[in-house]
C-alpha cells in the first residue's frame, strides 16, 4: 500500500511534554501524532503512529511495515539510533522510502549523539526542528508516494 506511512518512536518518546522539556519541546507524543493524523489526512497518506520502548519491538514493528508493504517508514529510534545494528538491519529489509527524524539537534549536543546507523539506511534526515520535523518528513513522504501532490 503505496500510502500507507509506519511512524516509528523509540524509547522514552512516551515521556514527552515532561522528559527535558528543553530539549524535546512541550508537546507529548499524543499531540504529535493529532498533528502528523490532521496532516497525513490533507495529504493522502495513511498513518500508523507507534512507540516502543524495546530494541526488539521496533523491530518488530518494521517486520510488520515490510509485510504491510507500506510505502514508507518515518523514524525517531531515539537513543537506538545511535546503537541498534538490529534496526539498521531491518530497516536494510524494507524496500520503502524511510526518513529519520529527531526532535532535536543531535549533532549539536554529546558526541555519543553524532553517530546515527538509521541515517546509512535512510533517505533524509530531519533533526533540531521539533514536532514540527515529523510534519516535514510527512510532506516529503507525500511528494515521493503520492503523485500529484502539493506540498
Ligand atoms: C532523540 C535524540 C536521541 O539522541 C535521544 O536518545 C532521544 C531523542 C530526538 O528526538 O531528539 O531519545 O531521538
Amino acid at each position: 500500500m503505496d500510502n500507507l506511512v509506519y511512524i516509528l518512536n523509540g524509547p522514552n518518546l512516551n515521556l514527552l511534554g515532561r522528559r527535558e522539556p528543553e530539549t524535546y519541546g512541550a508537546l507529548k507524543l499524543g499531540d504529535i501524532e493529532r498533528r502528523c493524523r490532521a496532516l497525513a489526512g490533507q495529504l493522502g497518506l495513511n498513518i500508523d503512529f507507534r512507540q516502543k520502548n524495546g530494541e526488539g519491538e521496533l523491530v518488530e514493528d518494521i517486520h510488520e511495515a515490510i509485510i504491510a508493504d507500506a510505502g514508507g517508514i518515518i523514524i525517531n529510534a531515539a537513543a537506538y539510533t545511535h546503537t541498534s545494528i538490529a534496526i539498521h538491519d531491518a530497516l536494510r529489509a524494507f524496500e520503502g522510502v524511510i526518513i529519520e527524524v529527531h526532535l532535536s539537534n543531535v549533532h549539536a549536543r554529546e558526541e555519543f549523539r553524532h553517530r546515527s546507523l538509521i541515517a546509512p539506511v535512510a533517505e533524509g534526515v530531519i533533526a533540531g526542528l521539533g514536532a514540527e520535523g515529523y510534519e516535514l518528513a510527512l510532506r516529503a513522504m507525500a511528494s515521493r508516494l503520492i503523485e500529484q501532490v502539493e506540498v
